[in-house]
C-alpha cells in the first residue's frame, strides 16, 4: 500500500495548483494540510493535534466527526441528491427545514430563501430589499448601510456591506449607495461628552448616516448582533433597542446577519435574543450544518414575505442548489443535534466560564487593552501601549506572531490583525477550554513580553 504523503508534499502540490480564499503566499508556506477532525481537534497530516480555536471558520459548532450528520447525507443522496427548487419543484427535506426554522427563529420571521453559503445569503437580502420597496412604491430606496468592521462576505455587493476595508482595494471600485458607520465597540468608541450612553450614542451615528443619506434612498441597515470577523465586538446592551426604533422612524428595513451567531453560538439560539429585538431579515450560514455542507440562506418578516408572494413580478432569484435536498437534510440533523444537546446553553456556561478565565489570565498583562466575549466567542485585544490603546505598527507582523506562537502550542484560530479570536466548538470540554486559556497566555507572553 501507498505511504500516504506527508503535510510537506501535499503542501507542495497545494502550492502548485491551488489558490486559496485569502490568497497569501507567504502566509500559507508553513500550511497544514487537515485530514481528520474528531471534537474539538484536528489533525494535520503528519499526525500532530491541534486544539481548533475557532471551529474551523466558526462554524463546526458542533464539533468534528457526527456520524448522524453523514448518515443524514447518505439516506438523502440514496433517495435524491438533488431536484430543482425552482417554482414548480420542491422536496421534503427543505420543506421541513423552512418550517422548522420558522419554529426556532424570531416569532414575524416565518418564511426562508435557501443559498449554499453566507455572502450569498447577503446578496439576496440586499436583493430583496429592493424588491420589498420597489413593490410597495418606494423605488428609490436601494442603499445599504453598514458597519466598520462588519463582514458579510465577498460575492460582490456582500463585499461592498463589509466594513473591513482591506477587502476592497483590488476590487474597486465598488457598487455606489453602501456606506458605514462606527461599529458599536465599548472599547474603542469614545465616551459621549453629553451624558449618554455610549451604546446609545453608537446608534444614533445610524440616524446620522440615514438623514446625511436621505430616508427616502436607503433600503436597509446590516448589522452582526456580535461583530465576528471584525474583531469579536460586543455591542452595549441598549445599541439595538435604538438601532430599532431608527430603522422603525425612517423606514428602513433591519436586517441581522447571523452567520456566525445564529444557532447557539452566544448562548441564545439566535444573537439578537439577547437584546429582545426582532429584526426585518436574518442570514445565516455555517452552523445550520455545524459546517459539514455547505448551506445558508435568508429568512423574512410575514409582511415582507406577502409582498413576495402577492409581487406579480416575480422573484428573478434563480440559484440552482437553494433548497438542495441533501444540504437541507444535514441541516435538520443538525438541528436534532443543537437540540439534544443544547448547543446554546453550552455556549452561555462554557463561555461565561472561560471569560472569566480569560479575564483572570490576561487582565493584569500589560499589552492585553481587552478581554470581551458573549458565549463562546471572544477577543483579545493586544496593544503596544494600554494608556493610549496605542496598537502595534504593521510591521511587527503581530497578527502573523501570535498565530505561529499559538500553532506552536497546538492551537489553531485566527488573529485579527491585533485581536485574538477564540470560537472553539460549544461541545469542547472543560479541560480543554483551560488549557486554550494557558496557552493564550504564553503564545502572548513569547510575541509580546510580559
Ligand atoms: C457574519 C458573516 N456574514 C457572512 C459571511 C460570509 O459567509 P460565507 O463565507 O459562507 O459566504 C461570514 C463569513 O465568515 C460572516 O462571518
Amino acid at each position: 500500500m501507498n505511504r500516504p504523503l506527508s503535510n510537506a508534499a501535499l503542501l507542495q502540490k497545494d502550492h502548485q495548483h491551488m489558490i486559496h480564499p485569502l490568497h497569501h503566499t507567504a502566509g500559507h508556506a508553513d500550511g497544514r494540510v487537515w485530514t481528520k477532525g474528531e471534537g474539538s481537534h484536528l489533525y494535520d497530516a503528519d499526525g500532530n493535534r491541534y486544539i481548533d480555536g475557532l471551529s474551523c471558520l466558526w462554524n463546526v459548532s458542533a464539533g468534528h466527526g457526527h456520524q448522524e450528520l453523514a448518515d443524514a447525507a447518505y439516506r438523502q443522496m440514496t433517495d435524491m441528491a438533488f431536484c430543482s427548487s425552482y417554482a414548480g419543484g420542491s422536496n421534503r427535506p427543505a420543506i421541513e427545514l423552512a418550517e422548522r426554522l420558522s419554529t426556532i427563529a424570531y416569532p414575524k420571521i416565518n418564511s426562508f430563501y435557501f443559498t449554499s453559503g453566507g455572502g450569498e445569503a447577503t446578496d439576496s437580502n440586499i436583493k430583496l430589499a429592493r424588491f420589498y420597496w420597489k413593490a410597495k412604491g418606494k423605488p428609490g430606496k436601494v442603499k445599504v448601510i453598514g458597519r466598520d468592521w462588519g463582514y458579510h462576505g465577498v460575492t460582490f455587493a456582500a463585499m461592498c456591506a463589509t466594513g473591513i476595508k482591506g477587502y476592497w482595494p483590488m476590487f474597486e471600485p465598488r457598487i455606489p449607495g453602501f456606506s458605514h458607520i462606527p461599529a458599536p465597540d465599548p472599547y474603542h468608541y469614545p465616551m459621549p461628552e453629553d451624558g449618554s450612553s455610549q451604546g446609545i450614542a453608537a446608534a444614533n451615528e445610524l440616524e446620522k448616516e440615514i438623514l446625511a443619506q436621505g430616508p427616502e434612498t436607503v433600503s436597509m441597515f446590516i448589522a452582526e448582533p456580535v461583530q465576528g470577523a471584525g474583531g469579536v465586538i460586543v455591542p452595549p446592551d441598549d445599541y439595538f433597542g435604538r438601532i430599532r426604533e431608527i430603522c422603525d422612524e425612517y423606514e428602513v428595513l433591519l436586517v441581522c446577519d447571523e452567520v456566525i451567531t445564529g444557532f447557539g453560538r452566544t448562548g441564545k439560539m439566535f444573537g439578537l435574543e439577547h437584546y429582545g429585538v426582532e429584526p426585518d431579515l436574518i442570514q445565516f450560514a455555517k452552523s445550520i450544518t455545524s459546517g459539514s455542507v455547505p448551506l445558508g440562506g435568508i429568512g423574512m418578516s410575514d409582511e415582507i414575505a406577502e409582498t413576495v408572494t402577492s409581487s406579480k413580478t416575480p422573484w428573478m432569484h434563480a440559484y440552482t442548489y437553494s433548497g438542495h435536498p441533501t444540504t437541507c437534510a444535514v441541516a435538520l440533523a443538525t438541528l436534532d443535534l443543537i437540540e439534544r444537546e443544547d448547543l446554546p446553553g453550552q455556549a452561555a456556561a462554557k463561555g461565561e466560564a472561560m471569560l472569566k478565565k480569560l479575564h483572570d489570565a490576561l487582565d493584569d498583562h500589560p499589552r492585553v487593552g481587552n478581554v470581551r466575549g458573549k458565549g463562546m466567542m471572544h477577543g483579545i485585544e493586544i496593544v503596544r501601549d494600554k494608556q493610549t490603546k496605542e496598537a502595534f505598527d504593521a510591521d511587527f507582523g503581530l497578527g502573523a506572531k501570535l498565530t505561529k506562537a499559538l500553532m506552536d502550542r497546538g492551537l489553531y484560530t485566527r488573529v485579527r490583525s491585533e485581536v485574538i479570536c477564540n470560537a472553539p466548538p460549544l461541545t469542547t470540554d472543560e479541560s480543554t477550554l483551560d488549557e486554550m486559556v494557558g496557552i493564550y497566555r504564553d503564545a502572548i507572553v513569547e510575541v509580546v513580553g510580559g
